[in-house]
């Protein structure tokens, strides 16, 4: 039976040093809410035998902002020994890495990401009819589809693309040395994404000889291509859109772009971030996806608001409701970090912890969400909140590369089902005993 608040820290202090960790993480679980509502008022840096849970808003937002000591360490081993950027903390790789992409990422095309997104999601549900299995057919397909027709990962089945993304999202995020997971079980996990890792990696390298040889042979016919260029600067010049006569996606145009070598971003750097763009994309979007949708259709009073927000033109308001939603159901309620030396977290307060060097760090967002500090009546469903208190694509300076992708195409995502009417979920999402919804039923009429 769940323990009363006011009981957690009685019971942690009077157990056993093997039993604090696992009792945490339970509760962590299954009543997060009030165990680090607890937290942040009696012991806001709880040091236990395995990891320093760290609560309140400011030291939160502290941990991320030190990447060098509260560092990364944690994704190497699930990254090739650290061959992609989100295992490198604050170097140059890092920077240059992510802001290569964050520019080719180009912002200004989002309204179009969106309306690909709405058109895409819309498909899907008017050719299922008044029924939907919404985790598969839908929260990994849209942004499977995504990864295939903007970022250009195409020529392959959708399933391979979801498989792939999922295990190595189980992998980095669900198989750390702290989650209470069996040796056979961890095992399992390493060796599919292992397995699925290689078969990235031969994806990537044929996508990649596929596609050059297609821009080989559409820069050989130049005149083919001065035409067409000419025929997008006079459609430009008349103020009507890019046709995209000429193909245009973001590994085309990771291909299309040259790079000195001073740059250190050859093909082999550029293959690397290009399957980060997929594994990034899919499981993280559908989680977000699916629990937020189950959120709004288990109250009704949001269900409504949403559905009328969902309505307008305008998606302001819609937006808000969905990264609202998501702090009461976050896709993961800490991001995990390794110390690199000792620190004094929250120095200068009166409960100033050092956090001595090699200690695991949950960096408690959905907490930080919840502290006063920040969100005023926390409990409260607030739509229109400060969106840049949020965590839900991280802090710092490893925050999302997609965030920007994310954030039209999660909502988009929502409205597009709650647009259905009579939506209605049957039964809850079933998680099939892992981290990630795996099947959930929806109807409307
Ligand atoms: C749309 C495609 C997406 C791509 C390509 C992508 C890619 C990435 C990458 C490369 C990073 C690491 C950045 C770094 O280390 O500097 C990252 C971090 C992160 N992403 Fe995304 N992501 C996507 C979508 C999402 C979505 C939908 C969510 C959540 C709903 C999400 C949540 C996060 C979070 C919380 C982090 C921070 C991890 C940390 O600080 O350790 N991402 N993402």
């Amino acid at each position: 039976m769940a323990a009363p608040a006011t009981d957690y820290l009685a019971q942690y202090d009077a157990a056993t040093d093997g039993e604090k960790f696992p009792l945490v993480y339970r509760w962590m679980v299954e009543e997060p809410l009030p165990f680090f509502k607890t937290l942040r008022e009696q012991r806001p840096i709880l040091v236990t035998p395995e990891c320093t849970l760290v609560t309140r808003f400011d030291d939160v937002c502290e941990v991320l902002l030190l990447p060098t000591i509260f560092t990364v360490a944690l994704y190497k081993p699930k990254m090739a020994d650290g061959i992609y950027l989100m295992a490198h903390d604050d170097d140059a790789l890092h920077t240059r890495e992510k802001s290569l992409m964050q520019a080719l990422l180009n912002r200004d095309e989002l309204p179009s990401v969106r309306a690909m997104v709405a058109d895409i999601g819309k498909k899907i549900l008017d050719q299922s009819g008044t029924s939907i299995e919404v985790v598969n057919d839908f929260c990994r397909t849209v942004p499977a589809t995504l990864v295939q027709d903007y970022f250009g990962l195409n020529g392959i089945d959708k399933k391979e693309l979801i498989e792939w993304s999922y295990w190595s999202q189980y992998d980095t995020f669900h198989n750390q040395p702290f989650d209470p997971i069996s040796a056979e079980q961890k095992r399992n996990i390493e060796e599919r994404h292992d397995q699925t890792g290689k078969l990235l990696n031969k994806f990537i390298t044929e996508l990649i000889v596929r596609r050059s040889l297609a821009l080989g042979l559409e820069n050989a016919n130049v005149v083919r291509r001065l035409w067409l260029k000419l025929r997008i600067g006079l459609r430009l010049l008349m103020g009507k859109p890019h046709d995209a006569t000429l193909r245009d996606d973001i590994v085309t145009r990771m291909l299309r772009t040259s790079f000195p070598d001073a740059m250190d971003f050859d093909i082999k750097r550029l293959g690397v971030n290009a399957g980060g763009l997929l594994i990034g994309a899919i499981e993280t979007t559908s989680q977000a996806v699916a629990q937020a949708l189950q959120y709004l259709l288990q109250h009704p009073e949001l269900l409504e608001q949403a559905k009328i927000a969902a309505a307008r033109e305008d998606t302001h308001a819609f937006d808000g409701i969905v990264w609202e939603a998501l702090r009461f159901v976050p896709i993961a309620s800490y991001l995990f970090r390794k110390t690199s030396s000792a620190y004094i977290a929250a120095n200068g307060t009166d409960y100033a912890t050092t956090i001595p060097s090699g200690s695991y760090v949950l960096a408690l967002t959905q907490s930080a969400m919840f502290d006063a500090r920040a969100f005023a009546n926390p409990e409260e469903f607030i739509p229109d909140r400060n969106w840049y208190h949020y965590f839900h694509f991280g802090f710092g300076s490893h925050e999302c590369l997609g965030k920007y992708i994310g954030m039209v195409m999660i909502p988009e995502m929502i409205r597009q089902v709650l647009l259905r009417p009579g939506i209605q979920g049957l039964g809850t999402i079933d998680y099939k005993d892992g981290p990630f919804p795996e099947n959930y039923q929806l109807t409307w009429h």
